[in-house]
């Protein structure tokens, strides 16, 4: 067994600041707030959001179907869930009615003041189209009603698109961490 270790960056945004504009989307898109019946469309948007990147490395259950539908249920029913900052994005086909899962948001409070965002994933189709800028909108407007003061999130540091739209939106980096990974090796 080997051990890789992946750096990240913590950052925190004043959410006493005022909040970036809200991006124009397509009228396909839409927003919706939590709902336990979503699990499944939560878990479905993060896992065609995760599986080919470099987080499914660093988190392997976001590389699995299954493994992400057990982490969102296991989200949700944490003392620290906030659904107020927890949200799906979905594309519906107006002449189909058929609608896709895009992207996802949720958050927890297990530090007091501190809302901190997990998983924010947006489907590669659905991507550059304002999608992760309106969810976190969202999530941080969430964590602000519910009277939090700081909203924190973790980014690997080999991730550059998000962390270009972390920094764009005002995430200042506070503190570098490593997460450790053990790999198991295949018997020969
Ligand atoms: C990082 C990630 C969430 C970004 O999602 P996204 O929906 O493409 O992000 P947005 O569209 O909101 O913003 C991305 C860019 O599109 C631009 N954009 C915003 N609105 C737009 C619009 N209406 N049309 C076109 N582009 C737009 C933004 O300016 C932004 O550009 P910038 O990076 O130069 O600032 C996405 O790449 C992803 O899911 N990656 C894999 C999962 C992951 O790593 N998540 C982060 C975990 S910490």
């Amino acid at each position: 067994m080997s051990v890789t270790y992946f750096k990240r960056y913590r950052m925190h945004f004043d959410l006493r600041r005022e909040l970036p504009d809200e991006p124009e989307i397509a009228d396909q898109y839409q927003y919706l707030s939590w709902r336990p019946d979503l699990i499944p469309r939560h878990a479905d948007a993060k896992f065609n959001s995760f599986k080919y990147e470099l987080d499914a490395n660093v988190f392997p259950c976001l590389g699995q179907r299954e493994g992400c539908e057990g982490l969102m249920r296991e989200i949700a029913s944490r003392t620290g869930f906030v659904p107020e900052a927890t949200w799906l994005v979905v594309s519906r086909q107006a002449s189909s009615g058929k609608t896709t899962n895009c992207g996802t948001v949720q958050g927890i409070n297990d530090q007091g003041l501190i809302g901190s965002i997990q998983n924010l994933g947006i489907v590669p189709d659905h991507r550059g189209h304002g999608l992760a800028r309106g969810l976190l909108i969202r999530a941080l407007q969430g964590f602000r009603n519910i009277g939090m003061d700081t909203a924190s999130l973790e980014v690997t540091a080999q991730n550059d698109d998000a962390i270009r739209l972390y920094q764009r939106f005002g995430f200042r980096n506070i503190r570098t961490v490593y997460k450790s990974i053990e790999i198991i090796g295949v018997p020969g």
